[in-house]
């Protein structure tokens, strides 16, 4: 467990750190192989039985992550891609990188999922999208049938951005789905940041259900190298029998150096051997949040659905007290945080007519002025969450 002092404030996040942590970084330490090496292996293919993808490109972050996943499905310059106008910023900027034309779609308050309902209306109204990006947010995922139906409709590719989400699944047609098992979604990003699931310190990954698509994004990650050429164009240079040598790398694309190391992998390997006890651990705090903060009718508690990873455990409270009790909160120690302030409304958004204003996005705006989201981590004790529940109980009863 963290070691954190007991009078310490409380965060909305925190990671989880234990002595098996230590040792799992500490041997890399004393291994080879400090960047690429069999850590990272390990952590793809658990990570592709955790989710049900067949194929995983570790990264250095969840940005970057979400950027290969725009770059092998084809955005660039003039593509639309659409995303929620409740998320973090690099679900849209990771396409903006690319040069897209970004929109955003309003979402429904209940979940702080993007709305599908209003978002079939836009595609019947056109123009459709060449990418769209969901988030599941705060961990708890999408409609995924009905998304792959708009998908299947309307022929764009589907990006879940699942920074949230690791641990979570879906139900559809009778049965429970791994968060990238379905061979419709075309992307399926991970988080590795500290507040997340599981953490590598910072670190993220790229799922698929296309191995070919995860070797090009592989490809992309590493600078562009092709890793096992075929031909020598140069054979006077060394290679043997027309096989090229061993140090020929071409390099065949413009790319990037997005690559996890060992010492991160190896922190993921440990930390993803706990993800079902951490899930679990998240879940059995979220229902005691959601039985203790039950009385209170001025408090609306997100629904306790059992596919839920619960990254974030956010409340809605009426707006005209939100950010008072914020306050009053962080004077007691218990910091809480806002997720998200809406995207579109973003300066940079804005100055590009993005987020033409407030009244085009009424459920992320009404989720910005009234949500919170409060501690919820693993370690967080029942006494820290006792407290929690004291401090609503003294706002809203008195
Ligand atoms: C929804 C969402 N998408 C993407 C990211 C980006 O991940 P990273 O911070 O690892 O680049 C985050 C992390 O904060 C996130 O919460």
């Amino acid at each position: 467990m963290t070691w954190r002092r007991p009078d310490a404030p409380l965060g909305y996040g925190h990671q989880s750190i234990d002595s098996s942590d230590h040792a799992a970084v500490a041997g890399v330490l004393h291994s080879s192989h400090l960047t690429q090496g069999p850590a990272v292996a390990a952590f793809e293919s658990g990570l592709c039985r955790a989710t049900g993808a067949r194929a995983a490109v570790a990264t250095c972050n969840g940005t970057a992550a979400l950027h290969l996943a725009m770059l092998v499905s084809g955005v660039g310059p003039g593509s639309l891609v659409w995303t929620s106008a409740n998320t973090f910023l690099a679900s849209a900027t990771s396409a903006a990188m690319c040069g897209a034309r970004i929109e955003f779609v309003d979402i429904e308050l209940a979940s702080g999922n993007v709305d599908l309902r209003r978002m079939a209306v836009m595609l019947a109204a056109g123009p459709v999208p060449d990418v769209l990006v969901v988030t599941h947010f705060a961990g708890r995922s999408c409609d995924m049938e009905a998304l792959i139906a708009l998908k299947q409709r309307y022929g764009f590719k589907l990006i879940v951005d699942a920074a949230h989400a690791l641990g979570a699944r879906s139900t559809s047609s009778g049965r429970q789905w791994g968060l990238a098992e379905h061979k419709e979604i075309d992307a399926v990003c991970l988080s590795f940041h500290p507040v997340k699931t599981i953490t590598t310190g910072e670190g993220g990954a790229y799922l698929t259900g296309d191995v070919e698509l995860a070797e090009r994004a592989r490809r992309l990650a590493s600078h562009g190298v092709e890793r096992r050429p075929r031909e020598d164009p140069f054979p006077g240079l060394g290679g043997t029998g027309g096989s090229p040598p061993h140090w020929y790398a071409p390099m065949v694309q413009l790319g990037y150096n997005y690559r996890m190391s060992d010492l991160q992998a190896a922190l993921g390997n440990s930390q993803l051997a706990r993800l079902s006890s951490f899930v679990e651990r998240r879940r059995s705090l979220a229902e005691r949040y959601d039985a203790g903060l039950k009385p209170f009718e001025d408090v609306q508690r997100p629904a306790l659905d059992p596919d839920h990873a619960w990254h974030l455990y956010h409340v809605r409270v009426p707006a005209a007290a939100r950010d008072e009790l914020m306050a009053w909160l962080a004077d007691g120690g218990i910091h809480t945080q806002l997720h998200y302030y809406p995207l579109p409304l973003m300066p940079w958004f804005r100055a590009r007519g993005r987020g033409r204003g407030e009244e085009q996005f009424p459920m992320a705006v009404e989720h910005a002025r009234t949500a919170i989201s409060l501690p919820l981590y693993p370690d967080l004790s029942e006494s820290e969450q006792a407290r929690v529940v004291a401090a609503f109980a003294e706002w809203f009863g008195r």
